[in-house]
């Protein structure tokens, strides 16, 4: 299991410290939710924030694209140094091309689901990315709660990544209301990867919370 904190709940007038937590938890990924006002109504972090926190870490870079026209964003977020770039599916009506500026740029190309959004949308384009991260509160906030239904959606999608023997190079992220009572569940029905904003930087100690996380795949 990866555990990828969202740095959308850490303290924004000192990111460092985030990154300084999640290097002393352990966390392998550092999930950076980018927001443009019109995918969802939240606006957040742009390329200028990764390119300052880039030198930093050594950690993986989750850029997890919440915004209109993506194709507008990869370049700025490759060069960034992002090290992932996930955009919507319900934000272009051309993702392929999305897919293919983000491989272009040399990037992991992940691509992501509304919790309303039917798994069809993206059946196409499985063969194609790297990363599907599954939606388990609506877009837009930290802090919302994990959506009933969401384990199963992981699970359907864990099954048509066996069925079309895609188990091994699609990975699996989960992304919303992940605690550590519900983050099992969501491991045992097929997740990789788990985001976890504010279970992770609302608590009085990030870095026992964050070994914990890892403590629970061997429970
Ligand atoms: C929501 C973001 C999530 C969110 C996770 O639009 O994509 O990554 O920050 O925060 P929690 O873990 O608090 O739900
Ligand atoms: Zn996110």
């Amino acid at each position: 299991m990866i555990l990828a904190p969202s740095i959308l709940s850490a303290d924004f007038s000192n990111l460092g410290n985030a990154l300084q937590l999640c290097d002393e938890g352990g966390a392998h990924y550092i999930h950076v939710d980018v927001m443009d006002n019109q995918f969802v109504p939240n606006l957040t972090i742009g390329p200028p924030i990764v390119k300052s926190l880039r030198p930093l870490t050594v950690k993986y870079m989750d850029v997890h694209m919440m915004v209109i026209h993506p194709e507008k964003l990869v370049e700025p977020f490759a060069k960034a140094g992002a090290d992932g770039i996930t955009f919507h599916i319900e934000a272009t009506d051309k993702p392929k091309e999305v897919i293919d500026l983000i491989k272009s740029a040399g990037k992991d190309v992940g691509l992501s689901l509304k919790p309303k959004t039917p798994v069809s949308d993206i059946e196409p384009f499985l063969d194609k990315i790297n990363l599907v991260l599954v939606m388990s509160v609506e877009p837009g906030f930290g802090g919302q709660g994990y959506i009933d239904g969401s384990t199963e959606r992981v699970a359907e999608i864990k099954q048509l990544l066996i069925e079309k023997g895609l188990q091994n190079k699609v990975q699996i992220e989960v992304d919303g209301g992940i605690k550590l009572h519900n983050a099992k569940e969501v491991i045992d029905a097929g997740a990789d990867i788990l985001v976890a904003g504010s279970e992770v930087f609302k608590a009085d100690d990030p870095i026992q919370v964050m070994k914990s996380f890892y403590s629970l795949e061997n429970l």
